[in-house]
């Protein structure tokens, strides 16, 4: 049965909504749990993957608690954080008083809105970063051309997220690992499996790495690139602005 967390179409937000505020407090522990910790290094390679220099202005759509947030402002960039719910901004907001950021790194600051109405002026960012946000949003296209539009030329864009794999017997054990473990991270955190249901019927929606990468051709993007982290199970899409 599908998860009440997801309803592909206009009502997609909402719930969307509520998932994120139900999980705020204990998804950076799931996350380190569900992943083994290996979250860590795929969010660490986007950000090496993003070639920002000190100075430089970056966007983290979709940042939720900031773990991106934090690490791109720590290679000198003037970063951004934008999410949607207040409850997870508000554990981003706790980590900053928490563990404050080392010399020689940017400034950040995290905005509260919605994906798909920017309030930046176009062209604005040098970099532009979504994980595990693209796959949430009511229509991934329309996403995808608003985080284009406020990318400078020559910007670059990364999207971080679960992937399907190619290889079909290894797709089917990893989705088996999304129906059937998932959900318990769910249950015993937040005493609802729902929440981590969502991972997979969300993702049978989406068309991930593959569907990404033509999307952002289709924009115009030059230099596209997918690496994939443990055959596919998670990806990242690189690609530069013309
Ligand atoms: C799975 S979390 C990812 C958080 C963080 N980027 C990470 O990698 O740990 C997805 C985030 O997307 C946010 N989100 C989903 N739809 C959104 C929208 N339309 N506008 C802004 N934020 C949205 C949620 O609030 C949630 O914080």
């Amino acid at each position: 049965m599908a998860s009440k967390f997801f309803v592909p179409g206009t009502d997609r937000a909402p719930k969307v909504g509520d998932l994120f505020a139900t999980i705020a407090p204990r998804y950076d522990v799931i996350n380190d749990l569900q992943s083994f910790g290996m979250h860590r290094l795929w969010k660490q390679q986007m950000v090496v993957e993003a070639g920002l220099q000190p100075g430089n202005h970056a966007l983290d759509v979709c940042c939720g608690t900031g773990d991106v947030t934090f690490r791109l402002a720590r290679t000198g960039a003037d970063t951004i954080g934008f999410d949607f719910s207040h409850p997870m901004l508000a554990v981003a907001a706790e980590r900053a008083a928490q563990d404050p950021l080392p010399a020689g790194s940017g400034t950040v600051c995290f905005q509260q809105g919605d994906a798909l109405q920017l309030p930046f002026a176009d062209r604005s960012f040098d970099v532009v970063t979504i994980s595990y946000g693209l796959r949430n949003l009511a229509d991934f296209q329309r996403g995808l051309r608003e985080l284009t539009r406020v990318l400078k030329p020559g910007g670059r864009l990364l999207v971080l997220d679960f992937g399907k794999p190619d290889f079909l017997p290894w797709r089917w054990v990893y989705f088996q690992y999304l129906e059937r473990i998932c959900p318990l991270f769910g249950r015993i955190f937040c005493g609802d499996g729902d929440t981590h249901g969502y991972i997979l019927d969300s993702l049978k929606a989406y068309p991930a790495q593959h569907g990404v990468d033509a999307a952002l051709r289709e924009l115009g993007y030059i230099e596209t690139r997918i690496q994939c982290f443990l055959g596919g199970t998670m990806t990242l899409n690189v690609g530069q602005r013309r």
